[in-house]
């Protein structure tokens, strides 16, 4: 099995390459566009065939690579049925299977951090999007986000598979790579809430800026951005 989970630096995403092994089929969630180079190096060493691109989510504070990607290897763009992303070949409803060779993940409609969020699971690894981050979870207050939403995604949904599965976000800010669901259920400062009120008190206080990409990264992503593009829209 191939599992690479790459950090792009600046916008502090994490990107996973995931193959079942090497000259197979491979997928790529959440690839950040400035890093596209890396990828299609990654993927050319390892001899795999991109075949699937999946965003968990819009993305506000980077340009995703997942047009850019399909447009250099013909791998299908793959979303969640909420998503407003113009370019995207797959949407998924929830509870659906994504299949590359002897790899599946089921999606999960987990709103709440935007009201186009989906998880991921791979057996006993989930990806979380910004859903459920390492001690955190993904702020609410815009793209329809809804943190009474997000309670329900996280405690009717995510925490209720196996303490054992290992959590892979699409952010951190300190270093974290991975944990389990066991343990944020324990650790994490924002699920030691006991009502859908009490989170939403607590996402509802947070006054945070808002990203510095946001204004462009958000119709960026959902247009669909090739390199081109986006070396045009940064100049
Ligand atoms: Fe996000």
């Amino acid at each position: 099995m191939i599992f690479k989970q790459l950090f792009d630096n600046k916008s502090s995403t994490y990107t996973y390459i995931i193959s079942s092994g090497k000259g197979r089929e491979a997928l790529i969630i959440d690839p950040v566009i400035e890093n596209i180079n890396e990828y299609l190096k990654t993927l050319k060493e390892l001899d795999l065939k991109l075949v699937k691109v999946i965003d968990t989510h819009i993305h506000a504070d980077h340009i995703s690579a997942l047009n850019e990607l399909s447009k250099q290897t013909s791998c299908s763009k793959i979303m969640g049925e909420h998503s407003t992303s113009e370019v995207i070949d797959i949407k998924v409803k929830d509870n659906e299977k994504i299949k590359i060779e002897n790899i599946e993940l089921v999606s999960m409609y987990t709103p709440g951090h935007t009201d186009c969020s989906y998880s991921f699971l791979m057996k006993d690894k989930i990806f979380t999007g910004d859903t459920l981050l390492i001690n955190g979870t993904g702020r609410t207050d815009f793209q329809n986000g809804n943190p009474v939403d997000q309670y329900h995604s996280l405690f009717d949904r995510i925490l209720k598979l196996p303490d054992e599965t290992f959590i892979y976000p699409a952010h951190d800010y300190k270093g974290n790579k991975t944990s389990t669901i066991g343990k944020q259920k324990k650790t994490n400062p924002r699920l030691q809430v006991k009502s859908a009120e009490e989170y939403a008190e607590i996402m509802n206080n947070l006054n945070l800026d808002n990203p510095k990409m946001m204004d462009i990264a958000v119709p960026a992503n959902k247009k669909g951005l090739t390199y081109n593009d986006f070396i045009k829209l940064t100049k």
